[in-house]
């Protein structure tokens, strides 16, 4: 392995590569029908198309129409929009009620503005291109601006100071500060301009760089295809997510059991081994909801089938799972073994379903199973085919399934599929590679939602593009069971979540490398307040379950396995956000507070929805670190000790404690800790932290947490509204929906006790800093 030593920063490969970069040239052309403006430049043409008053689509095509774009991501039909169009002397201005682009006219260059003048997007060199079939735009950056999203990426929050690739790819090796790219593709980025936020999204499937390493610019280069993306205005980073989900779309509600706690092990080898596992988690109490069967279930690894001598009776197990509140989650990865007597290949080939070259020879790469064959997954009707081979699992009662390898990942010196490839007719690899693992995904989502009638399914997948939330929640893959890791984690998902991958996480305890039980514990404090929360394992390395360092640390795993179900209403509650908005669960402190540029930066506190704080200890033999309060005051979870906001402070926090605050006023719906989400709540509680005075809302959600009913209108929707005044409580609580909840709602006071409470407008009696609502 030459390149793991100095000989890969040789002189002779650090010359620069000689790159013909032409620009677009001048604007010649120009025409302005409804809301689309086309114009013709010397090089290229181009288009300016309004898709909302606030999200505008640049393409520039130097190439004729030869590479039309694949990409899957966007699935919003342009609105109508009302544009001012204006000829000056330079070039032409065109105006909606929030967005303004000027065209330059000699160079073609643009500018676009939001509606208060702040300026969102500028070219500062003209738009190039390489006869290859390369693009590269550069635009303005001021010094101060912030970058987030850009999907899955390793280092701190802020993305700047770096060049980050797309070009999904299963990386094993630990995973450092400057591990790039790793399993997804996201060319999205969110700007913080002064507390302002704009959005632009790059949609392109061919590997993209991004190039943030300038003061004052960034470049954005793609190897492929016509230049094509788009302007988000913002200006707050909520409305930057919501234009940006307005067009690739919003997670669906997950069934409630995939809010739970998950256990995984690569692999946890036998019927008998899932058993146990189960009636221990049982007998100690532990809540749980999901186990994971990883490639060790199957035949050879053959996908589709079990190993009959180590899973002999899947049905019955899968039932006994249920009967203790746990679904069973089984891998499926996209590799098919080249096997004349195994009917996925042979039907596969007989149906002429797996890529192949332009010669039409199979393309055939080592995976798990060995010499492999791969679905054109580019193509509806294997998708079709593929999502139908999971009756396999449906009918013996699984409804969560886990994509994997889906990069795809092939055991070669490219790690992945040759770029030769074509896919559906003549795409090559080269151009949807960072789509495959989402088409598969999307593929695996429509076959059991198809198969589980009206009931949701869970899907969870490695690889992803720009969109893939709508079919999947996402783990960041193979990470190690470091410290590092652990505080690598939030930055990780803070940033899919600004990317709309609201529903993500991290192998808790860490993926390979040993763990040890203090690390758990601090892992599964913060897991708990992830979207998704998987302990998850690999082969060869210490075990990981709860109890697998000893009673103490176990007790406080199980605490704060316990935690997480108390708060599920208020996750859930979460969720169902996310799903209307795109706002996400977990976020970082900025998207509170754009305007406190001390929070721009932090990578390592998060918020859980907009009142919540939590500060996790991510360092060994450590029990206190250093807190970021923004403006406010703030109650501390456990102790009720107050904190004025604006300001630092060193806070205690022995190892059976998270730092987790609660803003004064706020309020927040738990519920019992139970075993498993098959457990209906019978009672909720909304812990409301009184404040002197001021108003402050809450808004709880719930349904079965099974069905689709909830698009129907089964659900409940409650907006909450306390206005503490004079030591009385005012409430106001309006019902939504169809859904007759199986609890109660109860209010309890944290803090100082009203002495009167009024429910819309009626007085109640406090008994024990308690009223029923
Ligand atoms: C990959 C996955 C990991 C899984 C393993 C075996 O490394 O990322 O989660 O356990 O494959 O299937």
């Amino acid at each position: 392995m030459l390149e793991d030593t100095s000989f890969a920063i040789r002189p002779v490969d650090q010359a620069d590569e000689k790159e013909v970069w032409q620009p677009v040239g001048d604007v010649q052309k120009i025409e302005e029908k409804k809301q689309i403006c086309s114009f013709t430049c010397e090089n290229a043409s181009g288009k300016i198309h309004f898709y909302r008053d606030d999200i505008v689509r640049v393409t520039i095509d130097p190439f004729d129409g030869k590479y039309d774009s694949v990409s899957p991501a966007v699935i919003a039909t342009p609105e109508k929009v009302d544009v001012h169009v204006q000829e000056k002397e330079n070039g032409w201005t065109l105006q909606t009620k929030q967005l303004t682009v000027i065209i330059e006219r000699s160079p073609f260059r643009l500018a676009i503005y939001d509606q208060e003048g702040t300026l969102l997007v500028r070219d500062v060199q003209p738009v190039c291109f390489e006869a290859k079939g390369r693009m590269r735009c550069t635009h303005a950056l001021a010094p101060t601006d912030v970058v987030y999203g850009l999907g899955e990426k390793t280092g701190v929050l802020n993305k700047r100071g770096a060049v980050w690739t797309m070009w999904n790819t299963d990386v094993y090796a630990p995973h450092n500060l400057e591990t790039d790219p790793l399993y997804q593709s996201h060319p999205y980025m969110m700007v913080l301009k002064n507390g302002h936020a704009h959005g632009i999204f790059f949609d392109h499937t061919y590997k993209t760089t991004f190039d943030l390493r300038h003061e004052s610019f960034y470049t954005f280069t793609s190897d492929g295809g016509a230049l094509d993306y788009y302007v988000f205005a913002g200006p707050h980073p909520k409305d930057v997510l919501a234009q940006y989900t307005h067009l690739v779309g919003r997670m669906p509600l997950p069934p409630k059991w995939a809010l739970g706690y998950h256990q995984s092990r690569y692999s946890y080898e036998t019927e008998q081994e899932v058993r146990e596992l189960i009636d221990t988690f049982r007998a100690k109490h532990i809540p749980l909801d999901a186990v994971y069967l990883d490639i060790h279930y199957m035949d050879e690894y053959r996908v589709f089938t079990f190993d009959q001598k180590r899973f002999p009776h899947p049905q019955s197990l899968v039932q006994y799972a249920k009967e203790q509140g746990v679904h069973i989650v089984p891998i499926v990865d996209p590799g098919v073994k080249v096997d004349a007597e195994y009917d996925t290949y042979r039907d596969g080939v007989q149906k002429d379903y797996f890529c192949k070259y332009a010669d039409g020879t199979l393309y055939k790469g080592d995976v798990w199973p060995g010499t492999s064959v791969f679905p054109d997954f580019l193509k509806k009707k294997v998708r079709k085919w593929w999502g139908e081979q999971h009756t396999f699992y449906t009918d013996i009662g699984i409804e969560g399934i886990w994509n994997d390898m889906n990069e795809p990942s092939v055991f070669n010196e490219t790690k992945t599929m040759d770029e030769q490839v074509v896919h559906d007719g003549w795409k090559t690899h080269r151009q949807v590679h960072n789509v495959y693992g989402m088409m598969m995904t999307e593929a695996t989502y429509h076959g059991l939602k198809k198969q589980l009638k009206g009931k949701r399914p869970f899907v969870l997948t490695r690889a992803g593009f720009a969109g893939i939330h709508r079919y999947a929640a996402v783990w960041t893959g193979d990470n190690r069971s470091f410290w590092e890791h652990l505080e690598l984690s939030i930055p990780m998902c803070l940033n899919l979540g600004l990317s709309a991958v609201a529903f993500c996480g991290a192998d808790v305890g860490g993926f390979a490398h040993d763990a040890n039980g203090e690390l758990l514990v601090r892992w599964t404090q913060v897991g708990a307040f992830f979207p998704y929360f998987r302990n998850h394992c690999a082969i060869g390395f210490a075990r990981q379950e709860p109890w697998a360092f000893g009673e103490t640390y176990e007790q406080i795993i199980k605490r704060y396995i316990e935690l997480r179900y108390e708060w599920l209403p208020h996750l859930y509650s979460l969720c169902f956000e996310a799903h209307q908005t795109g706002v996400p669960m977990m976020r970082p402190l900025m998207m509170e507070y754009p305007n406190d540029r001390e929070t721009w930066n932090i990578s390592d506190q998060f918020m859980v929805g907009n009142e919540v704080m939590v500060a996790p200890v991510m360092r060994p033999y450590t029990a206190h670190r250093i807190v970021y309060f923004p403006e406010g005051r703030w109650v501390d979870y456990w102790t009720k000790e107050k904190f004025e906001g604006g300001q630092r402070y060193i806070v205690e926090a022995p190892l059976d404690r998270l730092p987790i605050y609660v803003k004064e006023g706020a309020m927040i719906a738990h519920a019992k800790a139970k075993l498993s989400t098959f457990i209906k709540d019978e009672q909720l509680t909304l812990y409301v932290y009184t404040m002197k005075e001021g108003t402050s809302t809450y808004t709880l959600y719930d349904d079965d947490g099974t069905t689709f009913a909830y698009e129907k209108g089964e659900y409940v929707h409650m907006h909450i509204r306390a206005t503490f005044l004079d030591d009385t409580v005012y409430f106001e609580v309006e019902t939504e929906g169809a859904y007759e909840p199986t609890w109660q709602l109860r209010v309890v006071f944290v803090g100082d006790v009203p002495s009167t409470v009024v429910v819309n407008g009626e007085q109640r009696a406090i008994e024990e800093a308690s009223i029923v609502l």
